[in-house]
């Protein structure tokens, strides 16, 4: 019996420490591999996993605007102050459709152009995109800082006048946002495009072009932007605000820890 308790005891320990050994040879060999295996699959290359996911980004991308209707219009073109209120969210769903125009480069970087397009989702949405707001009309707005010549500006107001526009105007948030013929602007002779919208032109067009790592030569660059219209700055903004840094906001590079900062570029706000 003490034989047999003591060959159990000696067996146990030693099937113990060959496990013990093992973990402690799998854990970072497990490690590796799976790195390996993130690192051959996260490259943006066609084929891989990640390719698929970047082509079309695997979750929904939706934008989100919040308008403010004036509850005072004929107070506020009397000079009064405005009384705002706050419209929204008005959601859609954006990114959906396939990037366009894919070069692989030789450099590590694969180029493509973002199609831009805008879904209305209702269910994600206080209010309908019929919703009329009244809000700055924002062509007469404009007049005094494009016409600065004074002869210039009573001709404006004599359009705006006959076009029945004030500083003022009512619109549905569907024509705020992606465009509307604008009165006014539709009387002048000298202006061809007479479309006004906050993102206008956006449905249908293209953005870019973008230029991103792989991630063939390092992981850690994986989706981020190289250049954006084959420059790395906008020439718009001061210092650093100027570069274009981080990614399009759709991928990251993998590995990320949960303190990092994460960057990404988006050419509506030029930011
Ligand atoms: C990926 O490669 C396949 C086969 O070479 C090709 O048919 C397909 O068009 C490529 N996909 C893209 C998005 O370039
Ligand atoms: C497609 O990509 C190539 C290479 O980046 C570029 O030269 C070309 O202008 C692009 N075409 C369109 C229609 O954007
Ligand atoms: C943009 O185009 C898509 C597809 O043609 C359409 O479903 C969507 O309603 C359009 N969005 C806007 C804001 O016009
Ligand atoms: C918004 O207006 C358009 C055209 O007037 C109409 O076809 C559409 O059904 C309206 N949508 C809603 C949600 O009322
Ligand atoms: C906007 O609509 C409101 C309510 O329908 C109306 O009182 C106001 O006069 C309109 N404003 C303009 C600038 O058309
Ligand atoms: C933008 O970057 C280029 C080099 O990439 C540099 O020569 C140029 O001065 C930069 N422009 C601004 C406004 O920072
Ligand atoms: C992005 O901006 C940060 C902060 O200014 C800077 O440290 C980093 O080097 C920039 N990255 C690139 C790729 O320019």
């Amino acid at each position: 019996m003490g034989c047999n308790r003591n060959c159990g005891l000696l067996t146990g320990a030693v099937i113990g420490a060959v496990l013990a050994i093992f973990g402690g040879v799998l854990i970072p060999v497990g490690d590796h591999l799976i790195g390996k295996a993130i690192e051959k699959e996260a490259v943006i290359a066609n084929g891989t996993i990640a390719f698929e996911n970047w082509l079309v980004p695997g979750s929904s991308v939706y934008r989100q605007f919040w308008v403010f209707h004036v509850l005072n219009p004929s107070e506020v073109l009397e000079g009064a102050q405005p009384q705002l209120e706050q419209r929204g969210p008005y959601t859609y769903r954006v990114r959906y459709l396939p990037k366009e125009n894919i070069t692989e480069n030789l450099d590590g970087t694969i180029s493509y152009m973002l199609p831009n397009v805008a879904l209305f989702e209702p269910d994600m949405s206080i209010g309908t995109e019929n919703d009329t707001i009244t809000c700055l009309n924002l062509a007469v707005a404009a007049v005094p800082s494009v016409y600065k010549n004074t002869l210039m500006q009573i001709f404006a107001n004599s359009f705006i006048k006959s076009s029945k526009s004030t500083m003022l105007q009512n619109r549905t948030v569907k024509e705020l946002l992606w465009g509307y013929t604008d009165p006014f602007l539709d009387k002048i002779p000298m202006v061809s495009n007479s479309v006004v919208g906050v993102f206008y032109p956006y449905n249908g067009t293209l953005d870019g072009l973008y230029r991103v790592y792989t991630g063939t030569e390092d992981i850690k660059k994986t989706a981020i932007i190289e250049s954006y219209k084959n420059k790395r700055n906008l020439s718009y903004w001061e210092g650093h605000c100027d570069l274009v840094n981080g990614t399009d906001g759709a991928s990251f590079p993998p590995f990320v820890k949960k303190d990092q900062v994460l960057r990404f570029f988006s050419s509506d706000i030029c930011r």
